[in-house]
């Protein structure tokens, strides 16, 4: 039996009327990498945010290499070798990158109460060189940064410390392939040297290939814990949702209708970054995939599409000839946007979710200059019910809700505005199973009626599983194009992505 190096006890925390978490045993092992996996708003993160010193539970106790361990403050913990990547930004955008990383801790590079920048640089520049990430700039104002960069950077400042326990809150699906290279060799690390991590993902298989143990959390409830050699896919998903999955998860028609007409049309598009001489047709009724490795400019073509980056050669036209030159020109034009960026692009954390769902559909909802406040509410309830959002009424604050069901609000503020071109970048990230599947039938649905999708992925299950036809970017160019068919593999794929 190896050596307990955290133990928590009969936690439980309250969110006024919601149980986040109930009786909570949880034990963490040198040498682990524990999973924890679970339906959004299950108490993932509020549990590994209590360990973290985040917040406090409302009762319980927890041990740490046998002493009672109950930290006031994220710096407390770390001080005592537990640190953590949230699932939110964990950077503060406005202060130096070299200042996130030492935040709180500034006194170490200070003399005569003056902070010395230059020590502080160069002991941040040395953390980022630790983890592999010597690139980035420890100078820089962290706003700068890409939101994988930013990640990074936590990385960095939760490595630099050497924890004992080191927390990863679902942060592989902010991360392209290479900065998912670094997070598993720091994970590797950890484990080399007998310590403990704690992993949270949605990704199933990512989670049966990393951890070493696996425990599924439910309600509030941690319903058991499998080692590796009891990981079964089935058997975890039913744990998480209580019952079988069954039906289709993607959609099983390989026919491919859709509209003779061109809704949207790209033309040699070029953009400041990555895209260029991007051309295609996307048709009514049509989902039409683009897939490549996360650099390869498929999220930036999403926001040329939409007119937010503008393009510096070629364009985008609709059917009636009308140039998106900006979003707004989008978004009257009937288009929908799902930014993979959803903190600071796609959500208003400080409105309601129902000020969000019907942001987008405000003008259908306006009759003689009011707004209708009963069609308000019949559409934010169609879209929680649908997508089955976690929450306590509609007028909750979306910064109170768990980062899936943010998500999920994100994706239903698209259902009610009738867009007849959605651009979806990452639509599903950090959704659960379930409720992945309720959205490939919502997505599915919107074709039958007509909207042409664009679905932006980093999963290739789901392009493939969900695309009329398929487009490959590699360094920024259309590198391999893809018809649907129940022959179409994965391997297929790969090879025009590297
Ligand atoms: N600050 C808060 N105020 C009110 N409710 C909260 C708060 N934080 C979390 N909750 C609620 O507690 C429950 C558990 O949320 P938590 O964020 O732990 O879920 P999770 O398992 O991490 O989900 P996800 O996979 O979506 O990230 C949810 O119902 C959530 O809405
Ligand atoms: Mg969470």
């Amino acid at each position: 039996m190896s050596e307990v190096l955290l133990s928590v006890h009969k936690i439980n925390k309250q969110f006024g009327p919601t149980t986040a978490l109930r009786d909570v045993d949880f034990t963490l092992c040198r040498g682990e990498v524990h999973g924890l996996i679970g339906e959004n708003g299950s108490g993932k993160s509020t549990l590994t945010s209590i360990i973290a010193g985040i917040r406090g539970a409302d009762s319980g106790e927890m041990f740490k290499e046998g002493n009672p361990y109950k930290p006031a403050s994220v710096v407390e913990a770390q001080n005592l070798g537990v640190a953590m990547i949230v699932q939110e930004m964990g950077t503060a955008p406005d202060i130096l990158v070299a200042e996130n990383i030492f935040l709180g801790k500034e006194k170490r590079y200070s003399r005569f109460g003056l902070v010395s920048k230059k020590a502080l640089n160069k002991a941040a520049a040395d953390a980022l060189g630790k983890i592999g990430a010597g690139a980035i700039p420890a100078g820089a104002p962290t706003f700068k940064l890409n939101p994988e960069d930013r990640k990074l950077v936590e990385l960095a400042k939760a490595m630099y410390e050497e924890p004992d326990v080191l927390i990863i809150d679902e942060t592989t699906t902010a991360l392209s392939n290479d900065g998912r290279k670094l997070l598993y060799n720091a994970v590797e690390k950890m484990q080399s040297e007998d310590k403990g991590v704690i992993f949270i993902s949605h990704d199933l298989e990512e989670l049966m290939s990393v951890c070493t143990i696996m425990t599924v959390l439910r309600d509030g409830d941690i319903i058991g814990t499998l080692t590796k050699d009891e990981f079964d896919e089935s058997v975890i998903k039913s744990m998480m949702v209580g019952r079988e999955l069954t039906g289709n998860y993607y959609r099983n028609d390989y026919d491919g209708v859709r509209g003779e007409e061109a809704v949207l049309r790209a033309e040699h598009l070029t953009g400041a970054e990555m895209v260029e001489d991007v051309s295609f047709e996307l048709h009514a009724g049509e989902i039409l995939g683009f897939g490549g490795l996360a650099n390869g400019g498929i999220h930036e073509l999403g926001r040329l599409l939409f007119g937010i980056d503008s393009a510096i050669v070629g364009s985008v036209t609709l059917a009636d000839g009308t140039h998106i030159k900006d979003a707004s020109t989008a978004v009257k034009n009937h288009m929908g946007y799902v930014s993979k960026n959803r903190d600071e692009e796609a959500i208003m954390l400080n409105a309601s979710i129902r000020n969000n769902v019907v942001l987008p559909s405000l003008s259908k909802l306006v009759k003689g200059g009011l707004v209708a406040g009963g069609r308000e509410k019949a559409l934010t309830d169609k879209a929680i019910c649908s997508l089955e959002v976690k929450c306590q009424s509609m007028e909750q604050l979306t910064r109170y809700l768990s980062g899936g069901n943010k998500q999920k609000v994100v994706f239903g503020k698209w259902l009610g505005n009738d867009s007849e071109i959605l651009i979806l970048d990452c639509p599903t990230r950090g959704v659960d199973v379930g409720v992945k599947q309720s959205m490939y039938r919502l997505m599915y649905d919107l074709k039958l009626s007509g909207c042409a999708i664009v679905l932006i992925s980093e999963e290739l299950a789901e392009l493939i599983g969900m695309s009329d036809r398929l487009y490959i970017l590699k360094n920024g160019k259309i590198n391999g194009e893809f018809a649907r068919s129940p022959e179409l593999t994965e391997q297929d794929v790969i090879h025009a992505m590297i």
